[in-house]
């Protein structure tokens, strides 16, 4: 795996309080990235799998939002993690989406806190642009 290239996004502004339009000390989601980056110090693929912070993905009734995505492989979105209990499920999890070739995370195999909470499961861009990019153009 050491060629592709993954990524941990977590949702900064999930969990917010808002006081007169404008937010009110640290949200949610913050929370939670300080916990992983935290618990990464001593995660064996802390060089090679990122923990980035990111402004709202759209779940924002479903916080707090995480997703895992890496080039040629699925993108997972996942919701409903509660702030405190879920960051070393996550970095399991992540683990597990690191070892897999396609990144899939079977139901049976993700780590408790996510198993519900799935919001999407995106296929892998590079492998439909391929095969559109035949159909398109048959001789390539
Ligand atoms: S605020 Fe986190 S997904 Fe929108």
């Amino acid at each position: 795996m050491k060629d592709i290239q993954h990524i941990l996004f977590v949702c900064t502004t999930c969990a917010s309080v808002w006081l007169d339009g404008k937010r009110v000390g640290s949200s949610g989601g913050e929370q939670l990235l300080q916990q992983l980056q935290e618990l990464a110090i001593s995660w064996e693929l802390r060089w090679v799998f990122p923990i980035q912070g990111v402004e709202c993905m759209s779940a924002c009734n479903r916080s707090c939002v995480i997703a895992f995505a890496a080039s040629e492989k699925l993108t997972y979105l996942f919701g409903d993690l509660p702030v405190e209990e879920s960051a070393s499920a996550i970095l399991e999890c992540a683990s597990q989406y690191y070892t897999k070739c396609d990144g899939s995370l079977p139901w049976s195999e993700r780590p408790e806190a996510l198993k519900k909470g799935i919001l999407a499961k995106i296929p892998p861009l590079n492998k439909w642009a391929k095969l559109n990019i035949a159909k398109e153009h048959p001789s390539s």
